[in-house]
């Protein structure tokens, strides 16, 4: 049996949490796709832990599995580790020697593209940390794998093509000349990061490291093993499924897919087991987005709130959730855009990942609100619709059309949780009800704050 957990959203909308709480009955908790862009929190009796790549299993002590469908910065990598460890947590991480490595360039280039994009309405607003190049390589077969670090001759001879390629592309298509640019970029050394020797040697001590540690695995392998000895499996998603480079708002999208089918290219899992268990999507109960693209229920301006000038009603709005939500990226600390919850994008998100029960966060933030907001439908070019267009410049003119929702108190969460569901305020159980009915999905667990605790759980998809 195996339980995925998929962002319904734009990311950002408590999957670490919902990994934590559900996770306990599972034995092996694996990352399918993305990397350190990711930026999971888990709360536990009121200690913090942020996690990037290491999946959020790691606080109750599982083991974690990196798939090849991953991309993976060593450094990074064992920094966190290193960070976790002195938080006297102990990870077990195995990574897929099939998994793409992020090298310091990928890191450089992306900062380099956003940069020659910033003028423009390209601009995604990337993390920086090398993802989208990274995925470019995979496809373009010039990349270098996990595998590869371990066997130093197939390391160099992959390094020994594709870096002078880089520096080619840095030169002679963006016209950089790299001895002028900063020195370092995202902690990265420029110098280095397009120098064969230097990349070589940090990255053979890399593959040192994994090999020492025992860290590297045949993913799909190790996780089929873990079930056939009858071991439970977790897939834990990153990002969220609005982003998704398939079927997110392209091209403000990361470079991987979190939607459901990930799971099984990203792991070497058959659809046929993945589609055996559940697929819970966690719902955050109104919308939070860094970056750029459309977000038709934006409230109010993200720009005119930061500067404190934002003075309608929408923009007051988006300024108390953000605060009491606590929306700032994990990764990056950049406050996130604001809006209501968005049933088209939830429509296709259930479509696309098939999710069998839903998680919903947040429920605690909007306590405190007269009313509330959820968009129902949109109105384009005079039609009504109900689920997100393909094309990001139809769903950018989408104009949402509303239900208004009976706001209700802030009340005593850490109360409301140890009770369940029945104490929950009633506005927000019809929300919750109203929810259920449109997506025909169960809720199986709603959060009233970011500690493991402050949930109310109805359904256990393990059980
Ligand atoms: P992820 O990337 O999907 O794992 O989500 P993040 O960890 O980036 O962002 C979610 C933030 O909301 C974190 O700070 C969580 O601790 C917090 N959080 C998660 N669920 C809840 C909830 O139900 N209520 C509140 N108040 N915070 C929550
Ligand atoms: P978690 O797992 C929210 C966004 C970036 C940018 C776009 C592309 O914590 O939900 P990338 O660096 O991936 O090439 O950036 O995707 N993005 C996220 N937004 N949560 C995330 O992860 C994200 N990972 C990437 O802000 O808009
Ligand atoms: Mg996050």
């Amino acid at each position: 049996m195996t339980v995925t957990i998929v962002g319904s959203q734009l990311g950002d909308e408590g999957k670490g949490g919902v990994v934590d709480l559900f996770g306990e009955a599972a034995d092996v908790i694996a990352r399918y796709q993305g990397g350190d862009n990711a930026g999971h929190t888990v709360v536990e009796g009121g200690t913090e832990y942020k996690l990037s790549l290491v999946p959020s299993g790691a606080v109750r002590g599982k083991v974690g599995v990196l798939g090849n469908g991953c991309v993976v910065n060593p450094k990074t990598l064992f920094a966190e580790i290193d960070d976790l460890r002195e938080q006297g947590l102990d990870p077990d991480v195995r990574v897929a020697r099939r998994a793409h490595v992020i090298l310091p360039f990928h890191r450089v280039l992306d900062n380099i593209e956003e940069d020659v994009k910033s003028d423009t309405d390209l601009k995604v607003g990337t993390t920086g940390r090398g993802i989208g190049p990274t995925y470019e390589d995979k496809m373009g077969r010039r990349g270098v794998r996990i595998g590869d670090l371990l066997d130093p001759d197939v390391l160099r001879e992959r390094l020994e093509y594709v870096i002078p390629q880089k520096r080619a592309l840095v030169e002679d298509v963006y016209g950089i000349d790299l001895e002028e640019v900063d020195d370092v970029i995202e902690g990265v050394d420029v110098e280095d990061a397009f120098d064969v020797d230097a990349v070589y040697e940090q990255y053979e001590r890399f593959g040192e490291r994994f090999a020492e540690e025992g860290m590297t695995v045949n993913a799909g392998e190790f996780l089929a093993d873990t079930i056939d000895d009858g071991g439970e499996v977790m897939f834990e998603g990153a990002q969220g499924t609005l982003i998704d480079i398939d079927h997110g708002n392209y091209p403000y999208v990361t470079s991987s897919n979190p939607t459901a089918g990930g799971t099984a290219v990203g792991t070497g899992l058959g659809p046929t087991t993945v589609g055996r268990g559940e697929v819970v999507g966690v719902v955050k109960a109104y919308l939070s987005r860094v970056g750029s693209g459309p977000l038709p229920t934006e409230l109010g301006d993200i720009d005119e709130q930061e500067e404190g000038a934002g003075d309608t009603e929408a923009d007051e709005i988006a300024t108390y959730i953000r605060d009491e939500g606590g929306e700032y990226g994990t990764v990056t600390g950049r406050p996130r855009r604001v809006g209501w919850l968005d049933l088209p994008m939830l429509r296709h998100s259930t479509r696309a990942s098939g999710f069998t029960g839903l998680a919903v966060n947040h429920v605690d933030t909007l306590g405190g609100l007269d009313e509330l907001k959820v968009a129902t439908s949109y109105e384009l070019d005079g039609e009504e619709i109900d689920t997100v267009p393909s094309t990001t410049e139809r769903w950018a003119r989408c104009e949402p059309n509303y239900r208004t929702f009976e706001g209700w108190a802030d009340v005593d969460w850490s109360a409301v949780a140890e009770e369940g569901y029945d104490a929950l305020p009633p506005e927000a159980r019809a929300y919750l009800e109203f929810l259920e009915d449109e997506l025909d999905t169960p809720v199986y667990a709603v959060g009233v704050g970011p500690d493991r605790e402050d949930t109310v759980v109805r359904e256990n998809p393990f059980e």
